[in-house]
């Protein structure tokens, strides 16, 4: 796959510069002057008409394509909405529309010219990596199992010259880092994207090796059925007990701190695809569930951008990875199975399998002490009644924990809501045959199975992120790489950087 790369360019007046694609963002109702005044009479007044016309509003994430002239090939104008207004949601709408329209454009190169905007230093920074970031976003194809790659880009070069209150070096800087975050987000929807037949267990499994072979400070270690038989894992091993593909938990160890340091964890539900088991799922719409495993891949991509953003945190990723299939073998409704902790589960549903086989690994990653634990997770259909596809459901033990995320959310545009995990809600769970059930009794799905989740994570402060209304899409049908970019702005703000 190829990607757009970006550079930083001094500032220099764009009426100057030749370029297949000059990028400029306006403000509604934004005078002509200036570079503006002096590009608007080199195109013979055709912004000015633009806008008279209305085919350009500078309305928030409106857009406007211009052909140009011989230097100036193109000109793609972008709305930034009212300047009084221009804040981190105005700036990531800025930054979708650009990478949407350079995505689709035929210029090879493309300039985009940031210097007229009226942001400080941080905002600046901020904007310039929203923008690899989105630009990256949108020249992702996914091409694995297509015989002819389909709207490939052309986009090879994009240069920027940023606000003029942010020096060049942190603009690079920044450019920089939006390309790690965007690498890690296209690396969270490939995997998504990926057909369960060949996104498997066992095809994680060797996409973390492969990661912890390039990267010196990454280590990788996979425990298979064996391994987690002697643990004791017997709620994780009993959701891939019908399947053929054997379960594998995967832990990848990232230091980029000091040697001792107490690490962050991140836990991801992977379930490579979710027929629901015995429990089976009615067929329409079924060929979803292999996003079931978004959670998973939000632990890879955010693994792999915290490792090129080299943040100076220890960081252990856990991916818990089975297939959830019916079969003679498969685990019926009514069956009892002890977990890792030792509490035994009554599992009256079998589609309700995400919270089984995360519990274990939220035993397993107890050996680490960890500082702070966020698991990830396709969890429950509830969340989408309540949070839609616009927020991911944040559950904690912790309110800092909690805030921290909401925070991060909120910087990076990847917005989370918090939901309660009240011990009103736990009694749903008692169950006559064990020590508890495995599903609710119809109300508040999302909050009981996170109220399950919280009866293994009392040792340590740990947030739960529902993201079955987040990490995917049904229309156009595709994972987003969420919450990857909230995940990165939580853990950057807690290396301090
Ligand atoms: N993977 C599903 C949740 C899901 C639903 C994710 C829709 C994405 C889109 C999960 O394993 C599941 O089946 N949950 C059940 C729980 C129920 C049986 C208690 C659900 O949400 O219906
Ligand atoms: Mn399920
Ligand atoms: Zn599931």
């Amino acid at each position: 796959m190829s990607q757009p790369s970006f550079t930083a360019r001094k500032a220099a007046n764009p009426a100057k510069l030749s370029t297949p694609c000059l990028v400029l963002p306006m403000f509604k109702g934004q005078k002509l002057e200036g570079y503006l005044a002096e590009l608007d009479a080199q195109l013979a007044g055709a912004i000015n008409r633009a806008s008279k016309l209305g085919d350009f509003s500078g309305e928030t994430g409106s857009s406007l394509a211009l052909m140009g002239n011989d230097r100036v090939q193109r000109i793609l104008l972008l709305g930034c909405g009212a300047e009084e207004d221009f804040d981190q949601s105005a700036r990531k709408k800025l930054a979708q529309a650009a990478g949407k329209n350079l995505a689709s454009t035929k210029a090879r190169e493309a300039h985009i010219a940031l210097d007229g905007l009226p942001l400080a230093a941080e905002d600046s920074a901020q904007l310039l990596e929203t923008l690899a970031t989105e630009i990256l976003w949108a020249c992702y194809v996914y091409s694995e199992t297509l015989s002819q790659p389909k709207n490939m880009p052309t986009l090879a070069k994009a240069s920027v010259s940023a606000p003029s209150a942010l020096p060049i070096g942190q603009a690079k800087k920044a450019l920089n880092s939006g390309v790690a975050i965007g690498e890690g987000v296209n690396f969270t929807r490939q995997l998504g994207n990926l057909p369960a037949n060949i996104c498997t267990p066992t095809y994680l499994a060797k996409q973390a090796r492969a990661l912890g072979r390039k990267h010196a400070k990454l280590t990788v270690k996979v425990l298979d059925e064996k391994k987690m038989r002697e643990l004791g894992m017997g709620s994780l091993l009993s959701v891939g007990h019908g399947s053929d593909e054997p379960s594998q938990l995967i832990v990848m160890e990232y230091k980029g701190g000091k040697a001792k340091e107490a690490p962050y964890a991140l836990v991801g539900k992977g379930i490579t695809f979710d027929t629901g088991g015995i429990s089976l799922k009615p067929g329409g719409k079924m060929d979803e569930m292999k996003f079931d495993m978004g959670g998973a891949s939000s632990v890879f991509g955010t693994v792999q951008a915290a490792v090129n953003l080299d943040l100076p945190i220890n960081l252990v990723g856990i991916v818990a990875a089975a297939e959830n299939m019916p079969s003679g073998r498969a685990t019926k409704p009514g069956d009892v199975v002890t977990s890792m902790s030792g509490q035994t589960i009554e599992i009256l549903n079998t589609d309700a399998e995400g919270r089984l086989v995360l519990c274990d690994a939220l035993t397993y990653v107890e050996r680490y002490k960890p500082k702070e634990v966020v698991d990830i997770a396709t969890l429950t259909g509830a969340i989408i009644v309540s949070l839609g596809h616009e927020a991911s459901g944040i559950f904690a033990n912790d309110d800092d924990l909690a805030d921290a995320l909401l925070a991060a959310g909120q910087r990076s545009q990847d917005r989370g809501w918090r939901m309660p995990i009240w011990q009103e809600y736990q009694k749903q769970l008692d169950s006559r045959f064990a020590d508890m059930q495995n599903i609710g009794a119809g109300t508040a799905g999302s909050v009981t199975a996170a109220c399950f989740l919280a009866r293994f994570t009392e040792k340590y402060k740990w947030a739960h992120l529902d993201v079955a209304g987040t990490s995917f899409l049904s229309a156009p049908k595709g994972a987003t790489g969420r919450p990857v970019p909230m995940l990165v702005e939580y853990l950057r703000a807690r290396a301090g950087a």
